[in-house]
């Protein structure tokens, strides 16, 4: 297991230092649910206020015309330089869920000869409440959720679309994002991906994979704050072909000349539906500037670093990872396995070490490299294996569930 000495060494040379300090990190906090909720980035302090006081109040409405009104093109071109597409092919607009069920509704009504949607059971819940919502929508269409093993065999000629989480919320599995497009056009199918783990946690090639579809989250690793805009992917090819089923007014061909019917925009522009929420795109504008000044591979190379350093506290702990141990396979993030994952995690936090639950028996720790460092792994192991040794979260108050677990 790795010592407090060499984590410091490591951190020493670790040539994404210099970013732990544009984080507004709290003292006496190892953070490790930034694949959850991203911490604050300095600069979107300033960001925010310049937003409210001088754009908002004393701009006013001549704010949309300085700027406000091409934000959710401008900030989908910054996302694609992450995922592996090109600028025109990225919005931000609404919240993951409102795009999933943007982009589902679309490739449904793309051909009526395939009806099928097809998606992973035990992917994120909204992922599937989304699916169901939308099949609801489209007569004679159906959702098939089946488990990973069989997936290919559920894709077939009536499939419309196959939708995978391409990082798994809890277990941190990823699909081999080009191996799935690939089965899913082989069944004449498009591929929608959930990006949401995956954005700013690991390499992205969207373009590369040939992939149709895809949407993630602004507020995990992207940093955007609380409930930050989303963001949604289509291929060029697709962007004449596909419609918006949340046809509003944003999205029309011309919003000002307040036409009564409506005639969708070229590009991605036809994906938006009402007025873009400004103050969280200025959020999330200041958190992926931030994120984009870092080398990509730097990043994905510290995450299978401060997995591995994890990864062995864990064994040494006699506890179980349910994360792949490729790093290929994974995401950002190491989850175990525990029958009081629940209150071992209300233990650590009240210990100042911040990680979350996933119902019902996983602990989940994110390991975000842009502002972690080896030492708070090392650190929050120390933790982790002393809460477990004294059995401090048998405490009954650690087994009381909140709201927001
Ligand atoms: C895979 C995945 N999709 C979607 C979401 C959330 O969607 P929304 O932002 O609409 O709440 C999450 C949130 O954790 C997620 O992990």
């Amino acid at each position: 297991m790795m010592t407090l000495d060499e984590a410091r060494a490591l951190d020493a040379a670790d040539p994404l230092r210099r970013f732990r300090h544009r984080f507004a990190l709290p003292e006496g906090v190892i953070y490790l649910d930034g694949n959850s909720l991203g911490p604050l980035p300095r600069e979107t302090v300033p960001a925010m206020t310049d937003m409210v006081e001088r754009q908002w109040g004393e701009r006013l409405i001549r704010g949309w015309n300085e700027g406000w009104i091409e934000a959710p093109a401008r900030i989908g071109g910054k996302i694609a330089r992450l995922i592996g597409a090109a600028a025109d092919e990225v919005i931000v607009a609404d919240s993951t869920s409102a795009n999933l069920f943007k982009a589902i509704v679309a490739a449904l009504r793309r051909d009526p000869t395939r009806q099928t949607v097809v998606t992973e059971l035990g992917n994120f819940p909204t992922d599937l409440h989304i699916a169901e919502g939308a099949v609801g929508c489209v007569a004679g269409a159906r959702l098939k959720a089946v488990a990973r093993g069989e997936l290919e065999t559920a894709l077939g000629g009536d499939t419309a679309l196959l939708l995978l989480t391409h990082v798994h919320y809890k277990t941190a599995e990823r699909f081999d994002m080009a191996a799935w497009t690939a089965r899913a056009h082989r069944a004449g199918a498009l591929v929608l991906w959930d990006l949401s783990h995956s954005t700013g946690a690991v390499p992205l090639d969207l373009a590369g994979a040939a992939a149709d579809l895809a949407v993630g989250c602004g507020y995990k690793y992207l940093n955007g704050g609380p409930g930050a805009p989303a963001f949604l992917y289509v291929a060029r090819r697709w962007q004449a072909a596909l419609a918006n089923p949340l046809s509003g007014w944003m999205g029309h061909a011309a919003p000002f000349a307040m036409e009564d019917r409506y005639r969708p925009a070229t590009g991605m522009a036809r994906w938006l539906a009402g007025t873009p929420p400004v103050l969280g795109m200025a959020a999330l504008e200041a958190g992926l500037d931030l994120l984009l000044e870092a080398d990509m591979a730097a990043l994905a190379a510290k995450s299978t670093a401060l997995f591995d350093t994890m990864a062995a506290i864990g064994d040494a702990l006699g506890l179980e990872c349910v994360s792949p141990r490729d790093p290929a396979q994974r995401g950002s993030h190491i989850s175990f396995r525990h029958p009081d994952a629940y209150a071992l995690c209300q233990a650590l936090i009240a210990d100042g070490v911040i990680g979350d639950f996933r119902d019902p028996d996983i602990l989940r720790l994110g390991l975000t490299p842009l502002y972690l460092g080896f030492e708070d792994v090392v650190r929050a192991g120390d933790i982790l294996g002393a809460v477990l040794a004294e059995g401090r979260h048998r405490d009954p108050r650690f087994a009381v569930r909140q709201a927001v677990t």
